[in-house]
């Protein structure tokens, strides 16, 4: 039975990082930053989530120092007169107790030129592929992709200088990352391209270069996931081997949690286990890792269907402290349900399982 005294509520250090709980904020784009900078509307709105009791929260995705890094006005920017509003961020999270990473993104090709944000600009991305078979972009020379290595380790320093207490790199997905991870958007022949683990060293050389520029202590982690929103069947490997090729180079270049970003985490990633991604991470690399999907989404058809009969929010956690306390991985993040209850990690703590409101999608028009 999850209450206080479960392995939810009990703390985790990962280098300077020291998690009160394990429960993580998934990071969510919210797209209520004017001209990318986060104003005190997104200041509240993360401070009352770290008053409602998360252990860490990864903010939104934050675009970095490049031309092409953004797909919308609104999304905030971490450059520039951006970072004075997320220093504001940081302190009202710390206020309340809180700590906090920013998710640093590069939408790569799935920008939408047609949005405000720099439209003369082209998107750019590994091949100019947003989907297999179809440029509509630009082709990343050497010098380029050189330059957004440098972006993304700037954006992981600026972090650190800012006060927060990690960086995360969106790997995940389907955006500029993943793309390159993907051989369905990256055909190229260079050292940028090839098997799965040549196509991973664009991410490597990222965490590298970003482990340079804040040196050994500051926690990194990245977020990977097999499934890409141009496409959810797919996936990058297919065999535990392979996933272990692909993820150990970002062991080797410094990272220190990896965020497996799965639909439904019940779901196991490859055949004769039990084991989800986040839990074949931790055992092929044995470092922390972060799990995430439809943990709790307060009476949504998916979990029902996971989960039927009553008291479905409680089964479903029950099943997640079950695998945590046998080691399969070490933090939850927790979305859609955090939207909708801001003291999600609280309520859960306490066990006033009935106080949870269902998430929907109502809940995206403000930012609350
Ligand atoms: C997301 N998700 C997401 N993921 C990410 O890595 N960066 C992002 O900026 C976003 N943006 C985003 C916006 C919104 C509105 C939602 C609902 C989701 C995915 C998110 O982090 C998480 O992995 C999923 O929502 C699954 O977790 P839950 O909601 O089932 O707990």
């Amino acid at each position: 039975m999850t209450d206080k005294n479960s392995v939810l509520f009990r703390p985790f250090d990962v280098k300077t990082l020291h998690m009160k709980n394990r429960i993580v904020m998934a990071p969510m784009t919210r797209d209520f930053s004017p001209k990318g900078v986060p104003g005190a509307n997104v200041v509240e709105y993360y401070r009352k989530r770290a008053a409602g009791g998360v252990g860490l929260i990864v903010t939104e995705g934050t675009t970095i120092d490049h031309p092409a890094a953004s797909g919308s006005d609104n999304y905030p920017r971490f450059h520039g007169d951006a970072l004075d509003g997320w220093a504001k961020v940081v302190e009202a999270v710390h206020a309340e107790g809180g700590l906090i990473a920013p998710q640093l993104w590069h939408l790569g090709m799935m920008r939408n030129p047609k949005q405000v944000f720099n439209p003369d600009v082209p998107s750019v991305g590994p091949s100019g592929l947003k989907v297999p078979g179809k440029r509509s972009g630009h082709t990343l020379t050497d010098s380029e992709i050189g330059d957004i290595i440098a972006a993304f380790a700037k954006g992981a320093a600026d972090a650190k200088r800012l006060g927060f207490d990690a960086a995360e790199f969106h790997g995940a997905h389907g955006y500029l990352i993943d793309q390159f991870f993907w051989d369905g958007t990256n055909e190229r022949t260079d050292k940028w391209g090839g098997d799965l683990v040549a196509r991973g060293r664009f991410g490597v050389e990222i965490v590298k270069a970003a482990r340079a520029a804040v040196g050994p202590d500051f926690p990194l982690i990245i977020r990977l996931s097999q499934w890409k929103q141009q496409d959810f069947t797919k996936r990058l490997a297919n065999s535990p081997a392979e996933w272990e090729a692909f993820v150990l180079p970002f062991v080797d270049a410094g990272i220190d949690i990896f965020h497996c970003s799965t639909r439904r985490f019940w779901e196991p990633e490859f055949e004769g286990s039990d084991l989800n991604l986040a839990g074949w991470t931790k055992k092929v690399t044995g470092k922390p890792t972060i799990t995430v999907g439809s943990v709790s989404l307060g009476g949504s058809d998916d979990f029902i269907a996971a989960f039927a009969g009553q008291g479905a929010e409680i089964a479903a956690i029950d099943s997640l402290v079950e695998r945590m306390e046998r080691g399969e991985f070490d933090l939850v993040a927790i979305g859609r349900a955090l939207l909708a209850n801001p003291d999600w990690s609280n309520v859960v703590k306490n066990g006033r399982f009935a106080d949870l409101k269902a998430y929907s999608k109502d809940v995206l028009v403000e930012l609350v």
